[in-house]
């Protein structure tokens, strides 16, 4: 019986491997559970990141990531500084209240201020309505303060795995792959003032519900105001690639997803949850059924078309074709299929984030 458990505020290690492990009715009542939980605190609201991905350079090799500075068959790019303001202008004409800029790992000088001068500029023709949330990867302390002045105010970084074994069986163990430093990162966001979120990839080789449990409790433990989650999808010109046979089926990565995501919501209630476009590769349905089990929080595409190719971190990536406005209709489409509602020219803060101000 898990009734008992999904009306428990502080759940410990056991009982959420427990509400990991259901199947069958029980798992539909846990989705039932943290559905009630979202509408209650959030309402049937969705918020909307416009995602640009300003480039795919990247001085890290992360095993499982398409786009790892080892893998020679990708071609690079970076976006120009127009195609990211028109990407800005996109967003502001699509009424998306936010954007979200992401890019593959670089920390010259040349990239941490070109940053900050379209962090401003950003800012600057959009009057200061469009919320920016960065997405850069493991920066220094001042680079972080640098781009918060210039009005970045929320800033994603994954662990990508939280417990540090299972951290360097997916990363190459050397100084660019540190677990610690990503760790303390972290802390740095939050100790700035960013709103700050991180996740993990669901499905790994080697990873166990155990350690799904901890990541949750390290979630928790961090107290973040976001998280984005999704499935592991094994991308053939990778390390990790090896190991594909290993890993759970995409059905079983994909409800594994959905019951970390339900899990969280009774956890953390008002947080920012990611559904990722990752959980639509694995089930053409794969959002609207994370909306369903608690998130509150889809990133549509804006990157020009003619780039999303190069920036296709695991394989078949949803939506690559899509152009912006064609993304719009077929979101709100989307989501009032499910009773949900999209939250249009608002930034969508964290609830959780703007209560501990
Ligand atoms: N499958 C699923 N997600 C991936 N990411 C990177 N590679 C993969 C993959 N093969 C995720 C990481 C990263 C985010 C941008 O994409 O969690 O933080
Ligand atoms: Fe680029 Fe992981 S491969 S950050």
């Amino acid at each position: 019986m898990i009734e008992e458990l999904l009306h428990q505020e502080n759940l410990q290690k056991e009982e959420i491997i427990r509400l990991l492990s259901t199947t069958g009715e029980e798992m539909k009542q846990l989705f039932a559970r943290s559905l009630e939980v979202k509408l209650q605190y959030l309402d049937n609201k969705v918020h909307l990141r416009g995602l640009i991905e300003y480039g795919n350079r990247c001085s890290k090799s992360c095993l499982y990531c398409g786009v790892r500075g080892g893998n020679h068959k990708v071609h690079r790019y970076t976006l120009t500084d127009e195609e990211v303001l028109d990407c800005a202008r996109q967003a502001m004409d699509l009424h998306y209240g936010s954007i979200a800029l992401q890019s593959g790992e670089r920390s010259d000088k040349a990239f941490t201020d070109k940053i900050t001068e379209l962090v401003r500029e950003i800012k600057r023709i959009s009057n200061g309505q469009l919320g920016i949330t960065l997405s850069l990867g493991e920066q220094s302390e001042e680079v972080y303060r640098q781009w918060f002045e210039a009005g970045a105010h929320r800033y994603l970084l994954r662990i990508e795995a939280s417990n540090e074994e299972l951290y360097y069986k997916i990363h190459p163990r050397d100084e660019h792959h540190d677990f610690h430093k990503r760790l303390h990162c972290i802390e740095t966001l939050l100790k700035i003032g960013y709103q700050t979120g991180t996740g993990v990839m669901i499905g790994l080789p080697f990873q166990t519900v155990e350690d799904l449990a901890d990541d949750l409790l390290f979630f928790r433990r961090m107290d973040v105001a976001m998280v984005g989650m999704g499935p592991y999808i094994p991308h053939q010109d990778t390390p990790l690639y090896q190991y594909a046979s290993q890993i759970p089926s995409a059905d079983e990565r994909l409800n594994m997803t959905l019951k970390m995501i339900a899990v969280l919501r009774l956890m953390m209630p008002e947080i920012n949850m990611v559904a990722a476009t990752a959980d639509q590769t694995l089930d053409p349905l794969g959002r609207e059924k994370a909306i369903m089990a608690g998130a509150n929080v889809i990133m549509p595409n804006l990157t020009p078309t003619q780039y999303r190719e190069d920036y296709l971190i695991y394989p078949d990536k949803a939506c690559v074709s899509d152009a912006p406005d064609q993304c719009q209709s077929c979101l709100d489409i989307r989501m009032h299929a499910i009773q949900h509602e999209i939250l249009y020219d608002a930034w969508g803060d964290s609830v959780a984030f703007t209560k501990g101000r």
